[in-house]
């Protein structure tokens, strides 16, 4: 059972992403910053990740239990971790609405009353609400209803699927360095730590369960890193050959960057316009022991930065609406807007159009996105191919793939992927 000030923490984690629009990662970073200890911050972690998966569910329940709108909204937080652990926790009843109440009072004296009769009103008709959650497809399904409606228009024999998936727990893979230890040497390594795993692809152990990086045998060392299998598929699919002149155009916190180092010796420019995040990539390239040029600066500016020198390859991996990878990211799903997909998609057109005059005749660049929106994926290369006709897309080896597209499932996240060629 969490403790109380990790319910706390908890209440406010999710009260900083539903209040006030932070993104989770941004949230656990400042909470890191007030030094809790590591257990609580880890249960918190989980408790708020768990809200933020359910919290379509916990919001309907919400709006049931509550007479009127809360007077503080910063209660918030405290009643749906408590609606989260009667609904989903193995702890007692009495002892999750005994901590919630307290922890609640503790931030918020005077809440003592409200929050006791929400939670014991819950207790008493959760049957009744559970069954009628049933029949509202935002607390069905734990998506806001543009995002279902989109997801049924863009697959209509797999929406169930993917917003299945968004509540199972992501698997935790690893790219194995292939040029500090073989992936059966590094299997064995993880036998002798009792973590069990199966190869999932050329780079890839997939480890029965998840455990903190920092356990891994020689992570500082650079033999392995933490990448989903889906995205390990780009370093294939952009078709490298040794001594190569490739662009890296969204590269941090450079995931692909290393992947493509470790498979050719390359001569690599890794672009990132957030300085940053780009820190990131030299951090990751440094421990791996590999090198690029890093340039912080905007892909879709190459008059800012490009030498002039066509590319042989370019991998442009887009910012998108990342509704691939919400199991990983549940707070994505409630921050994103309409508004968002449709600036992004503009920036993907952006930095699609600026790239193509810096890749060389017979060149071949790859778009991906960690999205599963036709509109960031499908429908920008088919506008691209209507734009430029020395531009033709290839055929993809992606096994189980739609046309270039991994739905979500067990084994990777969401990814598309297009291979556009230069005549
Ligand atoms: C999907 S992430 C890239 C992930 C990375 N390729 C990896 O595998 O680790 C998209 C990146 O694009 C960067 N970005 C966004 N707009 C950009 C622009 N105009 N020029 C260059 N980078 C940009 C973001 O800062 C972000 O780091």
């Amino acid at each position: 059972m969490a403790s109380p000030s990790a319910r706390a923490l908890a209440a406010e984690l999710v009260g900083a992403v539903l209040q006030q629009g932070r993104s989770l990662t941004a949230a656990l970073a400042a909470a890191r910053a007030g030094r809790p200890e590591a257990r609580q911050l880890a249960a918190a972690q989980d408790l708020a990740y768990g809200v933020l998966r359910h919290y379509g569910r916990l919001r309907f329940y919400l709006d049931r239990l509550l007479e009127r709108p809360l007077a503080d909204a910063g209660l918030t937080g405290y009643l749906l971790v408590g609606l989260y652990q009667l609904e989903r926790g193995d702890a007692a009843a009495y002892a999750v609405v005994n901590e919630t109440v307290a922890a609640a009072t503790r931030r918020f004296p005077k809440a003592r009353g409200l929050v006791n009769a929400v939670l014991r009103s819950f207790q008493r008709r959760q049957a009744e609400l559970a069954a009628a959650a049933e029949q509202d497809p935002v607390a069905r399904w734990n998506f806001p209803a543009w995002w279902i409606a989109r997801v049924q228009a863009d697959w209509p024999d797999h929406w169930q699927a993917i917003l299945a998936s968004a509540a199972q727990h992501p698997p935790m893979t690893l790219r194995v360095n292939r040029r500090r230890v073989s992936l059966a040497d590094y299997l064995s390594r993880l036998a002798a730590e009792g973590l069990d795993a199966q190869q999932t692809g050329p780079w890839a152990l997939t480890l029965a369960r998840p455990v903190p990086v920092a356990t891994l045998p020689g992570f500082a060392e650079g033999w392995v890193s933490v990448q989903d299998l889906g995205a390990q598929a780009a370093a294939g699919l952009l078709d490298c050959a040794d001594g190569m002149r490739v662009l890296d155009a969204c590269a941090a916190p450079g995931g692909k960057t290393g992947h493509l180092l470790e498979a050719h010796d390359l001569d690599l420019v890794a672009l990132d316009s957030d300085p940053e995040r780009l820190a990131r990539v030299r951090e990751n390239l440094d421990r791996l022991g590999l090198s690029a040029r890093l340039l912080a600066a905007d892909a879709g500016n190459p008059a800012s930065w490009w030498d002039g020198r066509p590319f042989d390859r370019i991998l442009l991996d887009a910012p998108c609406s990342a509704s691939g990878v919400v199991r990983r990211h549940p707070d994505g799903k409630w921050l994103k807007r309409v508004a968002d997909v449709e600036s992004l998609t503009k920036e993907q057109d952006r930095l699609l159009e600026a790239l193509w005059p810096c890749l060389g005749a017979g060149g071949k660049l790859l778009y991906a996105t960690c999205s599963v929106f036709r509109q960031e994926n499908e429908a920008r290369v088919q506008a691209f191919l209507g734009r430029h006709p020395d531009a033709r897309r290839d055929a993809l080896t992606l096994p189980g793939a739609h046309d270039g597209q991994w739905l979500p499932d067990p084994q990777h996240d969401g990814f598309f992927y297009a291979r556009l060629v230069k005549a």
